[in-house]
């Protein structure tokens, strides 16, 4: 059987990528999946969440990238391993790119309301949809927003922005300071507890029910 895997993609720095990643490693558990994590961003944020995923929580592994002249080859998985998450790093090579599409059935793309994040992911969008693996329905990709402030103007701006790609927008994650402390503690949000939390489980509600739908896989 194929395992679930999963890419969070977005060539702009800073649009959330290793927030969801590490956060869905979290709610993976929670779903009674033994997810795995690919770091594949020289910077290590992925790696040193999981360096600090305390040991009383359901662990999450490490997937391990082998490269040839910089070039990703494959993917070594852990023993005990049913889900693979892919976070990605910023500026990801085009070459790189098309690697990671092969590995991963489901691309979610953090989105931040942002002009400079936006026209940034505009060039990245047009790149993507023209990709052989994503015309004929190999990938199946989702939009995500993140840090959002909804009664802003570049909030709208975004929304319209999402709409006009005929990828599915997936989730509107609020900008909290709880993703900052889950992660810090090596945590997902979900891991956070529920007075604290709750509206941020409800937000991720729609994301997980998309990974779980058919909708998500090829
Ligand atoms: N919804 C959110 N609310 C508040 N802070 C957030 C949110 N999402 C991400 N952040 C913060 O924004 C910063 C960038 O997020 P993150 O590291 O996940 O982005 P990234 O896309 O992985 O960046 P890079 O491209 O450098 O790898 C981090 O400090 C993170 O804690
Ligand atoms: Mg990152």
């Amino acid at each position: 059987m194929a395992i679930r895997s999963i890419a969070v993609i977005n060539p702009k720095g800073g649009s959330g990528k290793t927030t969801i990643a590490t956060s869905l490693a979290a709610h993976l558990c929670f779903e009674g999946f033994q997810p795995a994590l690919l770091d594949l961003d020289p910077q290590c944020s992925a790696s040193d969440w999981l360096a600090q995923r305390p040991a009383d929580l359901t662990p999450v592994g490490q997937a391990q990238a082998v490269y040839k002249n910089e070039i990703l080859k494959k993917v070594r998985l852990p023993k005990a391993c049913d889900a693979l998450i892919i976070d990605t790093p910023a500026g990801l090579a085009e070459h790189n790119l098309k690697l990671v599409l092969k590995q991963a059935q489901s691309i979610i793309i953090p989105l931040v309301p942002s002009p400079i994040d936006m026209r940034a992911a505009w060039r990245f969008l047009q790149q993507l949809v023209a990709m052989k693996a994503i015309v004929k329905g190999k990938n199946k990709v989702a939009l995500v927003a993140n840090r959002c402030k909804t009664r802003t103007m570049i909030f709208r701006e975004l929304t319209g922005f999402m709409d006009g790609y005929r990828f599915p927008v997936i989730a509107r994650l609020r900008e909290t300071q709880n993703y900052i402390r889950a992660a810090e503690g090596g945590m997902g949000i979900s891991e956070l507890p529920s007075w604290q939390a709750w509206q941020d489980w409800e937000e991720w509600e729609p994301l997980m029910h998309w990974l779980k739908s058919s909708d998500s896989t090829p």
